[in-house]
Protein backbone atom coordinates (compact mmCIF):
# COMPACT_ATOMS: atom_id res chain seq x y z
CA UNK A 1 0.00 0.00 0.00
CA UNK A 2 1.46 3.37 -0.95
CA UNK A 3 2.11 5.81 2.08
CA UNK A 4 2.08 9.53 1.45
CA UNK A 5 3.44 11.75 3.89
CA UNK A 6 1.09 13.85 6.34
CA UNK A 7 0.23 17.17 4.67
CA UNK A 8 -0.23 19.10 7.83
CA UNK A 9 -0.06 18.67 11.90
CA UNK A 10 -2.76 19.32 14.29
CA UNK A 11 -1.94 19.66 17.77
CA UNK A 12 -5.00 19.11 20.49
CA UNK A 13 -4.10 20.41 23.62
CA UNK A 14 -1.27 22.78 22.32
CA UNK A 15 -1.21 24.61 25.65
CA UNK A 16 -0.48 21.21 27.59
CA UNK A 17 2.51 19.79 29.76
CA UNK A 18 2.99 17.32 26.74
CA UNK A 19 3.71 19.88 23.75
CA UNK A 20 5.39 22.15 25.76
CA UNK A 21 7.68 19.58 27.25
CA UNK A 22 8.16 16.73 24.45
CA UNK A 23 6.66 17.72 21.43
CA UNK A 24 7.51 21.01 20.65
CA UNK A 25 11.20 20.50 21.20
CA UNK A 26 10.48 17.06 18.49
CA UNK A 27 8.82 19.31 16.40
CA UNK A 28 12.07 21.67 16.39
CA UNK A 29 14.39 19.14 15.85
CA UNK A 30 12.05 17.85 12.36
CA UNK A 31 12.25 21.39 11.26
CA UNK A 32 16.27 21.15 11.76
CA UNK A 33 16.55 18.36 9.76
CA UNK A 34 14.77 19.96 7.18
CA UNK A 35 11.62 16.87 7.46
CA UNK A 36 9.08 19.07 8.46
CA UNK A 37 7.54 22.32 6.46
CA UNK A 38 3.91 21.69 6.42
CA UNK A 39 1.41 23.81 8.67
CA UNK A 40 0.67 22.82 11.72
CA UNK A 41 -1.79 24.04 13.83
CA UNK A 42 -2.14 24.32 17.40
CA UNK A 43 -5.63 24.31 18.62
CA UNK A 44 -6.50 24.70 22.59
CA UNK A 45 -9.32 26.89 24.84
CA UNK A 46 -7.57 29.74 25.45
CA UNK A 47 -8.27 32.84 24.48
CA UNK A 48 -5.55 33.18 22.23
CA UNK A 49 -3.30 33.61 19.36
CA UNK A 50 -0.75 32.59 17.16
CA UNK A 51 1.57 34.69 18.71
CA UNK A 52 1.07 33.45 21.99
CA UNK A 53 1.66 29.99 21.10
CA UNK A 54 4.97 30.67 19.40
CA UNK A 55 5.54 32.03 22.75
CA UNK A 56 5.13 28.61 23.94
CA UNK A 57 7.08 27.15 21.87
CA UNK A 58 10.22 29.39 22.41
CA UNK A 59 9.59 29.00 26.38
CA UNK A 60 9.90 25.07 25.56
CA UNK A 61 12.69 25.28 23.50
CA UNK A 62 14.33 27.40 25.93
CA UNK A 63 13.54 25.09 28.88
CA UNK A 64 14.59 21.64 26.67
CA UNK A 65 16.77 22.61 24.01
CA UNK A 66 18.99 25.64 25.35
CA UNK A 67 21.52 25.71 22.20
CA UNK A 68 18.22 26.11 19.41
CA UNK A 69 19.44 27.75 16.64
CA UNK A 70 17.33 31.39 15.73
CA UNK A 71 17.15 30.83 12.12
CA UNK A 72 15.42 27.08 12.70
CA UNK A 73 13.27 28.82 15.83
CA UNK A 74 12.22 31.20 12.75
CA UNK A 75 11.23 28.49 10.31
CA UNK A 76 9.45 26.61 12.66
CA UNK A 77 7.42 29.79 14.05
CA UNK A 78 6.51 30.20 10.37
CA UNK A 79 4.74 27.09 10.07
CA UNK A 80 2.89 27.74 13.24
CA UNK A 81 -0.97 29.04 13.08
CA UNK A 82 -3.54 28.63 15.61
CA UNK A 83 -7.21 28.11 16.56
CA UNK A 84 -8.89 28.79 19.40
CA UNK A 85 -12.12 27.27 20.49
CA UNK A 86 -14.16 24.69 22.65
CA UNK A 87 -13.66 21.34 21.72
CA UNK A 88 -17.71 20.94 21.89
CA UNK A 89 -18.32 23.19 19.15
CA UNK A 90 -18.37 22.53 15.58
CA UNK A 91 -17.41 26.05 14.87
CA UNK A 92 -13.93 25.40 16.50
CA UNK A 93 -13.39 22.00 13.54
CA UNK A 94 -14.72 24.78 11.34
CA UNK A 95 -11.72 27.18 11.61
CA UNK A 96 -9.71 23.92 11.92
CA UNK A 97 -10.65 23.03 8.47
CA UNK A 98 -10.05 26.48 6.79
CA UNK A 99 -6.51 27.36 8.90
CA UNK A 100 -5.40 23.48 7.32
CA UNK A 101 -5.97 25.17 3.62
CA UNK A 102 -5.84 22.59 0.73
CA UNK A 103 -4.19 20.27 3.42
CA UNK A 104 -5.91 16.74 2.38
CA UNK A 105 -3.62 14.01 4.81
CA UNK A 106 -3.78 15.81 8.08
CA UNK A 107 -2.17 14.47 11.17
CA UNK A 108 -4.32 15.15 14.10
CA UNK A 109 -2.48 14.57 17.49
CA UNK A 110 -4.49 13.89 20.68
CA UNK A 111 -2.94 15.34 23.13
CA UNK A 112 -6.12 15.68 25.68
CA UNK A 113 -7.75 14.03 28.54
CA UNK A 114 -9.24 10.94 27.27
CA UNK A 115 -12.89 11.92 27.87
CA UNK A 116 -12.76 14.41 24.79
CA UNK A 117 -11.69 12.28 22.30
CA UNK A 118 -15.06 10.86 21.20
CA UNK A 119 -16.01 14.65 20.95
CA UNK A 120 -12.83 15.89 19.04
CA UNK A 121 -13.07 12.51 16.56
CA UNK A 122 -17.07 13.29 15.64
CA UNK A 123 -16.45 16.48 15.26
CA UNK A 124 -13.43 15.90 12.80
CA UNK A 125 -15.83 13.41 10.63
CA UNK A 126 -18.42 15.98 10.75
CA UNK A 127 -16.39 18.76 9.06
CA UNK A 128 -14.25 16.75 6.81
CA UNK A 129 -10.77 16.96 8.69
CA UNK A 130 -11.17 13.05 9.39
CA UNK A 131 -11.04 11.95 5.45
CA UNK A 132 -7.21 10.93 4.69
CA UNK A 133 -6.25 11.95 8.17
CA UNK A 134 -4.09 9.75 10.86
CA UNK A 135 -4.93 10.16 14.47
CA UNK A 136 -2.56 9.98 17.17
CA UNK A 137 -3.13 8.82 20.48
CA UNK A 138 -1.50 9.26 23.75
CA UNK A 139 -1.56 6.80 26.60
CA UNK A 140 -4.21 6.13 28.65
CA UNK A 141 -5.60 4.37 26.41
CA UNK A 142 -8.58 3.49 28.61
CA UNK A 143 -8.30 2.74 31.70
CA UNK A 144 -9.28 -1.27 31.96
CA UNK A 145 -10.16 -3.75 28.78
CA UNK A 146 -14.13 -2.35 28.73
CA UNK A 147 -12.96 1.63 28.15
CA UNK A 148 -10.17 0.64 26.11
CA UNK A 149 -12.48 -1.37 23.75
CA UNK A 150 -15.03 1.36 23.76
CA UNK A 151 -12.37 3.96 22.81
CA UNK A 152 -11.30 1.47 20.37
CA UNK A 153 -15.00 1.53 18.76
CA UNK A 154 -15.17 5.21 18.36
CA UNK A 155 -12.25 5.42 16.91
CA UNK A 156 -12.85 2.49 14.58
CA UNK A 157 -15.90 4.23 13.71
CA UNK A 158 -14.06 7.36 12.00
CA UNK A 159 -10.58 5.61 11.02
CA UNK A 160 -9.10 2.72 9.96
CA UNK A 161 -6.93 1.00 11.84
CA UNK A 162 -3.68 1.63 9.39
CA UNK A 163 -4.69 5.68 10.47
CA UNK A 164 -4.47 4.91 14.29
CA UNK A 165 -0.91 5.40 16.23
CA UNK A 166 -0.86 4.82 19.61
CA UNK A 167 1.74 5.99 21.28
CA UNK A 168 3.81 3.95 23.41
CA UNK A 169 6.82 6.51 23.91
CA UNK A 170 8.95 3.79 25.06
CA UNK A 171 9.03 1.62 21.50
CA UNK A 172 10.73 4.90 20.14
CA UNK A 173 13.45 5.20 22.64
CA UNK A 174 16.57 3.76 20.44
CA UNK A 175 17.68 1.75 23.03
CA UNK A 176 14.48 -0.17 22.49
CA UNK A 177 14.84 -0.74 18.78
CA UNK A 178 18.39 -1.82 19.37
CA UNK A 179 17.29 -4.41 21.21
CA UNK A 180 15.73 -5.79 17.92
CA UNK A 181 19.27 -4.95 16.32
CA UNK A 182 20.51 -6.87 19.03
CA UNK A 183 18.06 -10.14 18.87
CA UNK A 184 17.78 -10.16 15.35
CA UNK A 185 20.74 -8.68 13.37
CA UNK A 186 23.37 -10.78 15.13
CA UNK A 187 23.91 -14.19 15.24
CA UNK A 188 25.19 -14.78 18.51
CA UNK A 189 23.00 -14.25 21.05
CA UNK A 190 19.43 -16.03 19.73
CA UNK A 191 20.89 -19.44 20.12
CA UNK A 192 21.09 -18.66 23.88
CA UNK A 193 17.49 -16.41 24.20
CA UNK A 194 16.02 -19.84 25.70
CA UNK A 195 14.84 -21.50 28.27
CA UNK A 196 18.43 -23.65 29.72
CA UNK A 197 20.53 -21.10 28.90
CA UNK A 198 18.74 -18.10 30.50
CA UNK A 199 17.81 -18.59 34.30
CA UNK A 200 15.71 -15.39 34.44
CA UNK A 201 15.35 -12.19 33.35
CA UNK A 202 14.77 -8.92 35.26
CA UNK A 203 13.37 -5.22 34.03
CA UNK A 204 13.26 -2.62 35.95
CA UNK A 205 12.29 1.26 35.20
CA UNK A 206 12.84 3.11 38.57
CA UNK A 207 12.13 6.99 38.87
CA UNK A 208 13.69 9.14 41.60
CA UNK A 209 10.94 11.59 40.62
CA UNK A 210 7.85 12.13 42.78
CA UNK A 211 4.18 12.64 41.28
CA UNK A 212 5.48 16.25 40.26
CA UNK A 213 2.25 17.90 40.21
CA UNK A 214 0.31 15.43 38.59
CA UNK A 215 -1.47 14.03 41.84
CA UNK A 216 -4.55 14.41 40.23
CA UNK A 217 -4.33 12.39 37.45
CA UNK A 218 -1.88 10.11 38.88
CA UNK A 219 -3.81 8.67 41.82
CA UNK A 220 -6.21 7.87 39.44
CA UNK A 221 -3.90 5.34 37.74
CA UNK A 222 -1.23 4.43 39.46
CA UNK A 223 1.97 2.28 38.78
CA UNK A 224 0.05 -0.58 37.24
CA UNK A 225 -2.01 1.43 34.87
CA UNK A 226 0.48 3.89 33.92
CA UNK A 227 3.96 1.98 33.57
CA UNK A 228 3.35 -1.84 33.48
CA UNK A 229 0.51 -2.08 31.12
CA UNK A 230 2.29 -0.57 28.80
CA UNK A 231 5.91 0.43 28.69
CA UNK A 232 7.17 -2.52 30.42
CA UNK A 233 5.03 -5.00 28.91
CA UNK A 234 6.21 -4.09 25.93
CA UNK A 235 9.87 -4.20 26.65
CA UNK A 236 9.09 -7.59 28.31
CA UNK A 237 7.42 -8.55 24.48
CA UNK A 238 10.52 -7.24 22.37
CA UNK A 239 12.70 -9.35 25.23
CA UNK A 240 10.96 -12.58 24.31
CA UNK A 241 9.04 -12.57 21.16
CA UNK A 242 9.81 -14.80 18.78
CA UNK A 243 11.90 -13.63 15.53
CA UNK A 244 9.29 -12.19 12.98
CA UNK A 245 9.02 -13.15 9.32
CA UNK A 246 10.09 -9.50 8.42
CA UNK A 247 10.13 -6.14 9.64
CA UNK A 248 6.88 -5.48 8.30
CA UNK A 249 4.91 -4.08 11.08
CA UNK A 250 1.97 -6.64 11.30
CA UNK A 251 4.67 -8.64 11.35
CA UNK A 252 6.47 -7.76 14.40
CA UNK A 253 3.55 -7.21 16.42
CA UNK A 254 1.85 -10.16 15.69
CA UNK A 255 4.86 -11.93 17.21
CA UNK A 256 4.44 -9.19 20.52
CA UNK A 257 0.67 -10.43 20.63
CA UNK A 258 1.54 -14.04 20.55
CA UNK A 259 3.85 -13.44 23.84
CA UNK A 260 1.02 -10.96 25.33
CA UNK A 261 -1.36 -14.09 24.88
CA UNK A 262 0.97 -16.45 26.50
CA UNK A 263 1.49 -14.83 29.51
CA UNK A 264 0.23 -16.94 32.66
CA UNK A 265 -3.19 -15.15 34.14
CA UNK A 266 -2.29 -13.67 37.52
CA UNK A 267 -5.61 -13.83 39.38
CA UNK A 268 -7.28 -14.42 42.52
CA UNK A 269 -4.19 -16.09 44.97
CA UNK A 270 -1.94 -15.82 42.95
CA UNK A 271 -1.97 -11.85 42.97
CA UNK A 272 -0.61 -11.85 46.84
CA UNK A 273 1.96 -14.26 45.92
CA UNK A 274 3.65 -12.79 42.90
CA UNK A 275 2.54 -9.04 42.93
CA UNK A 276 3.90 -6.76 45.17
CA UNK A 277 2.45 -3.23 45.61
CA UNK A 278 4.07 -0.09 47.24
CA UNK A 279 3.88 3.03 47.80
CA UNK A 280 6.38 5.87 49.09
CA UNK A 281 6.25 7.32 52.80
CA UNK A 282 8.19 10.16 53.45
CA UNK A 283 12.22 10.34 52.48
CA UNK A 284 14.69 11.60 50.70
CA UNK A 285 15.26 12.19 47.04
CA UNK A 286 18.94 13.29 45.88
CA UNK A 287 20.03 14.52 49.12
CA UNK A 288 17.16 16.49 49.80
CA UNK A 289 13.76 15.76 51.84
CA UNK A 290 10.84 14.53 50.11
CA UNK A 291 7.59 14.09 51.48
CA UNK A 292 5.22 10.88 51.42
CA UNK A 293 3.04 10.09 48.12
CA UNK A 294 -0.24 11.03 50.79
CA UNK A 295 1.22 14.38 51.34
CA UNK A 296 1.50 15.21 48.08
CA UNK A 297 -0.76 17.76 46.47
CA UNK A 298 -3.79 16.61 45.21
CA UNK A 299 -3.83 12.83 46.69
CA UNK A 300 -6.71 12.14 49.06
CA UNK A 301 -5.27 11.36 52.96
CA UNK A 302 -6.15 7.56 52.51
CA UNK A 303 -5.54 6.56 49.07
CA UNK A 304 -4.14 3.16 48.19
CA UNK A 305 -3.24 4.12 44.84
CA UNK A 306 0.08 2.46 44.15
CA UNK A 307 3.53 4.09 43.21
CA UNK A 308 5.64 0.82 42.89
CA UNK A 309 4.78 -2.80 41.88
CA UNK A 310 7.18 -5.72 41.01
CA UNK A 311 5.87 -8.97 40.02
CA UNK A 312 7.19 -12.26 38.46
CA UNK A 313 5.53 -12.92 35.21
CA UNK A 314 5.36 -16.49 33.58
CA UNK A 315 5.55 -16.76 29.82
CA UNK A 316 4.02 -20.27 29.05
CA UNK A 317 5.86 -21.04 25.89
CA UNK A 318 8.49 -23.84 24.62
CA UNK A 319 11.20 -21.20 24.59
CA UNK A 320 10.25 -19.87 27.93
CA UNK A 321 8.75 -22.21 30.40
CA UNK A 322 10.37 -22.10 33.28
CA UNK A 323 12.22 -18.86 33.20
CA UNK A 324 10.49 -16.21 35.06
CA UNK A 325 10.26 -12.39 34.15
CA UNK A 326 10.77 -9.84 37.06
CA UNK A 327 9.43 -6.29 36.06
CA UNK A 328 9.94 -3.75 38.88
CA UNK A 329 8.78 -0.21 38.30
CA UNK A 330 7.67 2.78 40.94
CA UNK A 331 8.32 6.51 41.62
CA UNK A 332 10.80 7.85 44.65
CA UNK A 333 12.96 4.94 44.49
CA UNK A 334 16.83 4.97 44.39
CA UNK A 335 17.70 5.83 41.14
CA UNK A 336 16.88 6.51 37.60
CA UNK A 337 17.23 3.41 36.05
CA UNK A 338 15.39 1.62 32.83
CA UNK A 339 17.37 -2.17 31.97
CA UNK A 340 16.43 -5.25 30.84
CA UNK A 341 18.99 -7.37 32.73
CA UNK A 342 19.35 -10.90 31.09
CA UNK A 343 20.95 -13.73 33.90
CA UNK A 344 22.41 -16.89 31.73
CA UNK A 345 22.79 -20.36 33.68
CA UNK A 346 25.85 -20.97 35.48
CA UNK A 347 28.34 -23.36 34.14
CA UNK A 348 27.13 -26.95 34.76
CA UNK A 349 30.64 -27.67 36.45
CA UNK A 350 32.72 -25.52 38.33
CA UNK A 351 36.70 -26.07 37.77
CA UNK A 352 37.75 -22.88 39.04
CA UNK A 353 37.34 -20.49 42.25
CA UNK A 354 36.00 -17.79 42.23
CA UNK A 355 36.02 -14.38 43.68
CA UNK A 356 32.67 -13.96 46.25
CA UNK A 357 31.08 -11.51 43.59
CA UNK A 358 31.52 -13.57 40.66
CA UNK A 359 28.26 -15.35 39.51
CA UNK A 360 26.63 -16.40 36.19
CA UNK A 361 27.29 -14.36 33.01
CA UNK A 362 25.03 -11.53 32.63
CA UNK A 363 23.54 -9.15 30.04
CA UNK A 364 22.38 -5.92 30.85
CA UNK A 365 20.83 -3.24 28.57
CA UNK A 366 20.70 -0.08 29.42
CA UNK A 367 18.14 2.13 28.12
CA UNK A 368 18.36 4.95 30.53
CA UNK A 369 20.42 6.84 31.50
CA UNK A 370 22.51 5.62 29.06
CA UNK A 371 22.17 3.10 25.94
CA UNK A 372 24.63 1.03 26.48
CA UNK A 373 24.85 -3.13 26.49
CA UNK A 374 26.87 -4.55 29.11
CA UNK A 375 27.86 -8.36 29.44
CA UNK A 376 29.62 -9.23 32.31
CA UNK A 377 32.33 -12.72 32.01
CA UNK A 378 34.12 -14.13 34.16
CA UNK A 379 38.14 -13.97 32.93
CA UNK A 380 41.44 -15.24 35.24
CA UNK A 381 42.25 -12.67 38.08
CA UNK A 382 46.53 -12.06 37.36
CA UNK A 383 48.60 -13.77 39.29
CA UNK A 384 49.67 -17.19 40.26
CA UNK A 385 46.32 -18.68 41.53
CA UNK A 386 43.13 -19.43 39.24
CA UNK A 387 40.55 -17.31 40.56
CA UNK A 388 38.13 -16.16 38.32
CA UNK A 389 36.18 -12.48 38.66
CA UNK A 390 33.68 -10.36 37.26
CA UNK A 391 34.57 -8.34 33.76
CA UNK A 392 32.11 -5.89 31.76
CA UNK A 393 32.57 -6.41 28.15
CA UNK A 394 30.26 -2.44 27.12
CA UNK A 395 29.11 -1.29 24.47
CA UNK A 396 28.06 2.41 24.52
CA UNK A 397 25.99 3.87 22.16
CA UNK A 398 26.90 7.62 22.01
CA UNK A 399 30.27 6.81 22.35
CA UNK A 400 30.24 4.04 19.58
CA UNK A 401 28.42 6.04 17.66
CA UNK A 402 29.20 9.61 17.78
CA UNK A 403 25.74 10.69 16.52
CA UNK A 404 23.37 12.20 18.66
CA UNK A 405 20.12 9.77 19.53
CA UNK A 406 16.33 10.87 18.24
CA UNK A 407 14.35 11.55 21.17
CA UNK A 408 11.79 8.84 21.05
CA UNK A 409 8.78 11.37 20.62
CA UNK A 410 11.01 13.15 17.56
CA UNK A 411 11.41 9.36 15.87
CA UNK A 412 7.59 8.74 16.79
CA UNK A 413 6.42 11.58 15.07
CA UNK A 414 8.28 11.13 11.73
CA UNK A 415 7.16 7.71 12.25
CA UNK A 416 3.28 9.02 11.61
CA UNK A 417 4.41 11.94 9.37
CA UNK A 418 5.56 8.99 7.07
CA UNK A 419 2.98 6.25 8.04
CA UNK A 420 5.04 3.65 9.34
CA UNK A 421 3.13 1.17 12.18
CA UNK A 422 5.89 -0.42 13.25
CA UNK A 423 6.40 1.29 16.86
CA UNK A 424 2.71 1.58 17.94
CA UNK A 425 0.54 -0.43 19.29
CA UNK A 426 -2.18 -2.22 17.62
CA UNK A 427 -5.89 -2.79 18.86
CA UNK A 428 -5.43 -6.17 19.56
CA UNK A 429 -1.97 -5.84 21.65
CA UNK A 430 -3.27 -3.25 23.61
CA UNK A 431 -6.80 -5.25 24.37
CA UNK A 432 -4.16 -8.32 25.48
CA UNK A 433 -2.44 -6.06 27.84
CA UNK A 434 -5.12 -4.85 29.53
CA UNK A 435 -6.27 -8.19 29.54
CA UNK A 436 -3.93 -9.34 31.73
CA UNK A 437 -3.53 -6.17 34.40
CA UNK A 438 -7.22 -6.05 35.05
CA UNK A 439 -7.22 -9.19 37.03
CA UNK A 440 -4.54 -8.13 39.11
CA UNK A 441 -5.82 -4.77 39.83
CA UNK A 442 -9.53 -6.50 40.29
CA UNK A 443 -7.79 -8.85 43.10
CA UNK A 444 -5.98 -5.33 44.77
CA UNK A 445 -9.73 -3.79 45.04
CA UNK A 446 -11.18 -7.20 46.87
CA UNK A 447 -8.73 -6.98 49.12
CA UNK A 448 -7.94 -5.24 51.98
CA UNK A 449 -4.54 -5.05 52.29
CA UNK A 450 -2.97 -1.57 51.49
CA UNK A 451 0.32 -1.30 49.57
CA UNK A 452 3.15 -2.04 51.24
CA UNK A 453 5.09 1.55 52.44
CA UNK A 454 8.85 2.45 51.46
CA UNK A 455 10.62 5.08 52.42
CA UNK A 456 11.09 7.33 49.64
CA UNK A 457 14.83 7.23 48.36
CA UNK A 458 14.97 3.33 48.80
CA UNK A 459 14.78 0.30 46.61
CA UNK A 460 11.00 -0.16 47.31
CA UNK A 461 9.18 -2.66 49.87
CA UNK A 462 11.28 -5.04 51.58
CA UNK A 463 8.46 -7.43 49.76
CA UNK A 464 10.27 -6.68 46.76
CA UNK A 465 13.94 -8.11 47.26
CA UNK A 466 11.41 -11.05 49.31
CA UNK A 467 9.65 -11.76 45.76
CA UNK A 468 12.40 -12.49 43.82
CA UNK A 469 15.16 -14.16 46.87
CA UNK A 470 12.55 -16.85 47.18
CA UNK A 471 13.59 -18.23 44.17
CA UNK A 472 17.50 -17.76 44.84
CA UNK A 473 17.83 -14.31 42.85
CA UNK A 474 18.39 -10.59 44.56
CA UNK A 475 18.08 -7.28 41.77
CA UNK A 476 20.00 -6.35 39.73
CA UNK A 477 21.75 -3.13 41.67
CA UNK A 478 20.10 -3.81 44.82
CA UNK A 479 22.99 -5.29 46.53
C1 LIG B 1 5.08 8.13 31.32
C2 LIG B 1 4.43 8.02 32.67
O1 LIG B 1 4.35 7.40 30.37
O2 LIG B 1 6.41 7.64 31.38
C3 LIG B 1 5.24 8.78 33.71
O3 LIG B 1 3.10 8.52 32.61
C4 LIG B 1 6.68 8.34 33.69
O4 LIG B 1 4.69 8.61 35.00
C5 LIG B 1 7.24 8.37 32.27
O5 LIG B 1 7.42 9.23 34.51
C6 LIG B 1 8.62 7.75 32.21
O6 LIG B 1 9.14 7.96 30.94
P1 LIG B 1 10.72 8.15 30.72
O7 LIG B 1 10.88 8.25 29.25
O8 LIG B 1 11.10 9.41 31.46
O9 LIG B 1 11.36 6.94 31.32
Amino acid sequence: MERRDSDGIVLFGATGDLCYRKIFPALYHLVRRGLLTVPIIGVARQGSDVAWLVKRVRDSLKAFVPDADEAVIQKLAALMRYVDGDYNKRSTFEALRKALGSAQRPLHYLAIPPSMFAIVIEHLTATENAQGARVVIEKPFGHDLASARALNQTLHKHFPESSIFRIDHYLGKEAVQNLLALRFGNSLFEPLWVRGRISHVQITVSEELGVEGRGAFYDQTGAMRDMIQNHMLQLLCIMAMEPPVSNDPNAIRDEKLKVLHALRPLEGNDVAANVVRGQYRAGASKGAPAVGYLEEKGIPPDSTTETFVALKAQIDTWRWAGVPFYLRTGKRLQEQVAEIVVYFEDVPHELFERASNAGPNRMVISLQPHDSITLTILAKNPGETMRLRPVDLRLDMDESFKTPQLDAYERLLTDVIKGNLTLFMRRDELDAAWRWVDPIREAWARSDEAPKGYTAGSWGPAASSSLIARDGYAWHGEL
